[in-house]
């Protein structure tokens, strides 16, 4: 007799691709729903209220995609011509398709951090506007765990350094937290220990928590007054999200303290990375659930190819660099056939 075995496919490409579970979609089934716009979505408000008391924020707002979240809280910090220093890892200036010059007219200026994180004395000596022929420096961004920089965190000393920064050269501090939560449970930090360091933070509940969609952004009443109306402008007002708030709700309640599990995961394959002899990996850099990792003498592209063919899915990260990133619907045996792969395939 034939047997045909489907094998399932594992899929590292980003912690984006979790799917809704049951019980998230009985959540959303059952939620009680209004129009948003008018502001009668009150699972929505009430939402919005409890992930902002968390942070120790005064309001929060809904919004469909870590990108907008991030654009409208330049938008609200900045006038057009204003400067905004970020690593050059950052997601706003490798990923947000030049958004932040498009929709702030502001002009990002890239600083070489480490592992995608900076430090306060860059933030120092970067600052303009002292004459008029320079820009004014008026944004300080940081991705908090960042994404290219490879899932890094940053200490609470290390954002209170920055934020002193900050405040020193009357800058404002965004942070970018599309992850906050892997970063929460990899330092302990507590979320108002973050919320009253930033004056925007967003924050996504569509990555390793696994909703299906959404972000939002945190701040003052005043600043979510004003990103509320550009939120609106920019086509993103919608309607009986209340859908879409109580899978949020759900994943916040249920699925952050699952993250623990997925940096380990990520652990345990960097560690068989390490151990192999074609690929190279700096384990210290990882800490949360992305892997990056040195393809050696063949190229990112040949090395996804062999895990492709053993329906082991990642994505390029550079010419000669992977990313893998941990979820929770990547279970035991998939790590552990992911290992057996990995030292099958890559110890020559
Ligand atoms: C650090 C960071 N910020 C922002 C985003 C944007 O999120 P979205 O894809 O929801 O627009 C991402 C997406 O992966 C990210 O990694």
């Amino acid at each position: 007799m034939f047997i045909n075995i489907v094998m399932k496919v594992i899929d590292l490409r980003s912690d984006t691709v979790t799917k809704p579970t049951q019980q998230m979609k009985k959540a959303m089934l059952e939620a009680e729903v209004g129009d948003d716009v008018f502001g009668e979505d009150e699972l929505t408000n009430k939402f919005q209220h409890k992930i902002a008391t968390l942070f120790g924020m005064e309001a929060g707002l809904y919004v469909p995609s870590g990108t907008m979240s991030n654009q409208l809280a330049l938008k609200v910090l900045t006038q057009p011509s204003d400067e905004v220093l970020i690593e050059s890892k950052g997601h706003i200036l490798q990923y947000e398709t030049g958004g932040a010059s498009f929709l702030s007219a502001v002009q990002l200026f890239p600083l070489q951090g480490n592992s995608g994180k900076l430090n306060a004395s860059q933030i120092t000596s970067a600052v303009r506007g002292t004459y008029d022929w320079e820009p004014e420096t008026k944004v300080v961004c940081v991705e908090h765990s960042t994404n290219k920089g490879g899932g890094t965190v940053y200490s609470l000393s290390e954002l209170r350094s920055i934020k002193h920064e900050c405040q020193r050269h009357k800058l404002y501090l965004h942070v970018d937290g599309a992850r906050i939560w892997n970063a929460m449970v990899a330092t302990g930090q507590k979320p108002h220990e973050i919320g009253q360091l930033a004056d925007t933070l967003s924050i996504c509940f569509s990555k390793g928590l696994g909703a299906p969609i959404g972000s939002m952004l945190l701040s003052s009443i005043k600043n979510i007054a004003k990103a509320r109306r550009f939120r609106k402008m920019w086509g993103g007002g919608m309607r009986q999200i209340g859908l879409l708030t109580a899978a949020a709700d759900y994943a916040v309640e249920h699925h952050w303290p699952k993250l623990a599990l997925d940096h380990i995961h990520a652990k345990t394959f960097a560690q068989t990375i390490a151990e192999t002899s074609a690929l190279q990996i700096d384990l210290d850099s990882v800490q949360t659930n992305i892997v990056l990792f040195n393809t050696g003498d063949r190229t990112a592209i040949e090395v996804l190819d062999i895990f492709g063919k053993h329906g082991i899915k990642m994505v390029p990260f550079g010419q000669s660099t992977v990313r893998a990133t941990f979820h929770f619907q990547i279970e035991e045996a998939d790590v552990n056939r992911l290992i057996e792969v990995t030292k099958h395939c890559f110890n020559t």
